[in-house]
Formats: C-alpha cells, structure tokens, sequence
C-alpha cells in the first residue's frame, strides 16, 4: 500500500501515518518535484493507493488535483482522505469531478474535522482547544480500520456541484496572491526554519531575511512553524500559531525537502 500525503501544519501526516502504517508514505510536493520532468503519466502500481490532503476553499488543493492528473493508478483499491476544519460542502464532488477526468476510480472516501489552519477565520488558540487527542485517534483509527478492511464508501449526497466552478478559481487565485498576504516583524532570527518547510520551495533567504517566491501551495507551513512567530497573515485572528501535536517541525522539514 502507498499512501501519497500534502499537509502543512501535520493533520494530514498524523492521519496518513494512521492509514498508512505498514505501508509506504510519500509526500505528494517532494513526488511531483522529484518527477517534474517527466512528460509521460507516472505509472503507480500497487494493491492500494491513497490520498491524504487538507480541503482548502471548500475543494482539493490545487496541488492534489495536480498529482491526479500527471499519475496513472494502477490499483484495485484507491482511497482519499480529506482532513478539514468546519465546512467541506463540494469537496468531495470536486474530487470526483477531478479523478474522473483524469481516468480514476475512487474506492474510498471520508473526511474528518481537525484544527482549522486557516489564519484569516481562526484563532488557533481555540482551534487547539476544539478536539480531545483521544477522540481524534479513535476517529483515524475507524477510518483506518475501514481502509485495512478494503471497504467501499463513494456513495451518499456528492455536495453542490454547481458551486465548483465559482470555487477553483478563487483557490488559485487566492494562492498566486498569498504570499503578497504575508509580512514580516523584528523578530526574523535568520533561522531558514520557514524555507525548508515550504511546500513549494519557494522562500529564499537573502540577507538572513526570507524572500517569498511567486508559487505558493496555500499550505501556511512557513507561518505556522516559525519559531519565532514573526511571519504575519493579513487579516489573522490572532498571533497564535498551529502545529499537530503528534507531529515535528522536522517532520515537515524532511517531508517537503
Ligand atoms: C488555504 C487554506 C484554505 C482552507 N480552506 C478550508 C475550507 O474551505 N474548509 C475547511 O473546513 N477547512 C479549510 N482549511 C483548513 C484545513 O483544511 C485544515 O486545518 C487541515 O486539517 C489542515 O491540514 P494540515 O495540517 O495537514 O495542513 C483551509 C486551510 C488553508 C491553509
Ligand atoms: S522561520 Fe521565522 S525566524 Fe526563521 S527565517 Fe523564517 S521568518 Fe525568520
Ligand atoms: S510560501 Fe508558505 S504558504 Fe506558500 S507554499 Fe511555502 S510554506 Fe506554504
């Protein structure tokens, strides 16, 4: 089994490790970078192949329906899991509508509320407090004993399919701009903490500063995991920064490495 993972602050590691225990794990950013010149579809075959992702704008992150599109699944079983603070109302029929264009079959799909990230609606000090550690493994664990058990789940209400449209668009548009959203304070050590979580590999420091490229994944990893604290979202709730308990900064470092 290999289950492909995008994440930014650890929910979806902590989920994939979960799922994927005994399997192989991958992290989806450092896959496509390794294989960015490839031009033909990667071939992947195993006997299950999974997907652990963040919903972002109510959808799949653009990052994630770009790995759908550049692989080819060979697998009797394809699971998805998505992890989401408080709404996913079309995610799950924009992965369908995106896996079916791409030639996939989802087997398996469920989503699970965890900590919200999202700087702009939440304030991670509450956020933190919202969910019991205990009470989130037992739900990972149900999730994870169904995909060991090779059940199906693709039926049910597929979500407001017509809002899709009016949603991806935003998505992409909102990440081109992220990174004119961030500012700096005083209190940047130089430490370069920031560049080597980054999704997209695109923080460059210069001059013990950190200078942010034009791709950006919207995953907010640089943010939440400086030790600092001296990145800053316009419009964020609150000072206080997010990071999975179950989870490391260097975890995170070497997944998107
Ligand atoms: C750019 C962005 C957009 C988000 N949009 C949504 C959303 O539409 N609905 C939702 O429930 N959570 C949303 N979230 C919250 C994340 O889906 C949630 O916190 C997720 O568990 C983070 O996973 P990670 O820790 O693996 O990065 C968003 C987070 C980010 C950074
Ligand atoms: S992680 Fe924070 S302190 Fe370290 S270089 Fe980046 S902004 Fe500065
Ligand atoms: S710049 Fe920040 S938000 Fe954008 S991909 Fe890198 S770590 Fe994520």
């Amino acid at each position: 089994m290999r289950t492909f993972y995008f994440t930014g602050t650890g929910n979806c590691l902590q989920v994939a490790r979960s799922i994927g225990a005994g399997g192989k794990l991958v992290s989806i950013p450092s896959f496509l970078r390794e294989h960015d010149k490839d031009t033909e579809r990667i071939i992947i075959a195993d006997d299950a192949v999974g997907l652990v992702f963040p919903t972002y704008w109510l959808a799949i992150p653009p990052i994630v329906a770009e790995f759908l599109k550049r692989v080819r699944l060979e697998t009797d079983y394809l699971f998805a899991v998505a992890t989401r603070g408080n709404a996913s109302l079309t995610l799950k029929s924009h992965l369908l509508q995106v896996a079916r264009e791409n030639g996939h079959s989802l087997s398996y799909f469920n989503k699970l509320s965890m900590p919200d990230n999202y700087l702009p609606l939440c304030d991670m000090a509450r956020e933190k407090q919202r969910f019991s550690e205990d009470i989130l493994a037992q739900r990972i664990e149900k999730i994870a004993g169904d995909i060991r058990a090779r059940r199906h789940n693709v039926s049910g209400i597929a979500g407001l399919t017509f809002l899709r449209p009016f949603l991806m668009p935003t998505a992409s548009r909102e990440m081109a701009d992220f990174s004119h959203r961030f500012s700096m304070d005083s209190t940047c050590t130089g430490c370069a903490t920031c560049v080597r979580v980054c999704t997209a590999q695109s923080i460059r420091l210069i001059d013990d500063s950190p200078v942010f490229g034009n791709v950006c994944n919207g995953c907010l990893a640089c943010i939440h995991n400086c030790p600092a604290g001296a990145i800053h979202m316009q419009g964020e709730k609150s000072p206080e920064r997010y990071l999975n308990p179950t989870v490391k900064t260097a975890d995170l470092m070497s997944a998107n490495s």
